[in-house]
């Protein structure tokens, strides 16, 4: 088999433990969102982790669709073996940050540009190798976490994304974040963006051949996700909504030996469970 780095990706989980396992409840479904089944697909994708064991794990947010203990999310991620990162989204932000970390158990990580979940690592897989990293996008101007629809990346974590993504040595770079640097307009402040993209240039003039590509939720897409080439060396993918639906997906991104990327789905369904 040829080698490659698989990363299994869930993002918008949208636990809501007062209807879980149960379809009938009142405010069981909302629109694209069938939120009795959340804990069953998330268990199922632990299952499925536990089974395939990908090079890596990664969830992007919005585990909680409102105020919430972060129990339910925390038992299952406990779960979860190897190499894995979580970023938080709008919704997560319904609860105190502070207490969102104690009870995630993330009190002791490392604090990197004001946040527990910003992370930057490599993978290999003999001579395949990319870079992730883990971009908490819900900071405001002031260094305080917050609930907004609006995607930020302050001055810090600018800093930080320059330092990473020109210093680290793999060409393939995926930057996992709750909102999209290349979705609706709405869900990002344009002027980080733009920001962003122009560090992007940056980054593929001065190590020609890297490519980075951003791994975003927060727009809820189903049944597969929404790829979008924005420059030759940026493409941003909307990853599959985990919440979407009674059936769902965990997306799984492969990273191949020519440094581009393959996107796989593998099924998550309600069965009926609590
Ligand atoms: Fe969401």
């Amino acid at each position: 088999m040829t080698e490659s780095i698989r990363i299994y990706w869930m993002t918008d989980l949208h636990l809501k433990d007062s209807v879980t396992g149960q379809p009938e409840a009142e405010d069981a479904i909302r629109r694209e969102r069938h939120y009795y089944a959340a804990k069953d697909k998330l268990w199922q994708a632990v299952e499925m982790i536990n089974r395939d064991k990908p090079d890596c794990v990664v969830c992007t947010g919005d585990m909680n669709d409102s105020v919430q203990s972060f129990a339910t999310f925390a038992e299952a991620w406990e779960r979860v073996p190897g190499q894995k990162a979580i970023t938080l989204g709008n919704h997560d932000l319904n609860n105190d940050y502070s207490t969102i970390v104690d009870e995630l158990g993330y009190g002791d990580r490392p604090v990197i540009s004001g946040s527990h979940f910003n992370r930057s690592f490599a993978l290999r897989n003999g001579e395949v190798q990319a870079r992730v990293i883990v971009l908490d996008t819900n900071i405001g101007p002031d260094g305080q976490h917050r609930s907004n629809v609006e995607g930020t990346i302050q001055e810090d974590a600018f800093r930080w994304l320059e330092e990473e993504m020109l210093g680290c040595a793999e060409k393939t770079i995926l930057v996992f974040t709750h909102n999209g640097l290349g979705g609706p307009a709405k869900f990002f402040d344009q002027q980080h963006v733009e920001r962003f993209m122009k560090l992007a240039d940056r980054v593929s003039t001065e190590k020609p051949g890297t490519h980075i590509y951003n791994m975003a939720g927060h727009h809820h897409v189903h049944p597969t996700a929404v790829v979008k080439e924005i420059a030759p060396h940026f493409t941003f993918v909307n990853g599959v909504a985990m919440i979407a639906e009674a059936v769902s997906y965990i997306n799984i991104v492969s990273v191949r030996a020519d440094g581009g990327i393959d996107l796989d789905y593998s099924e998550v369904r309600y069965n009926g469970a609590g």
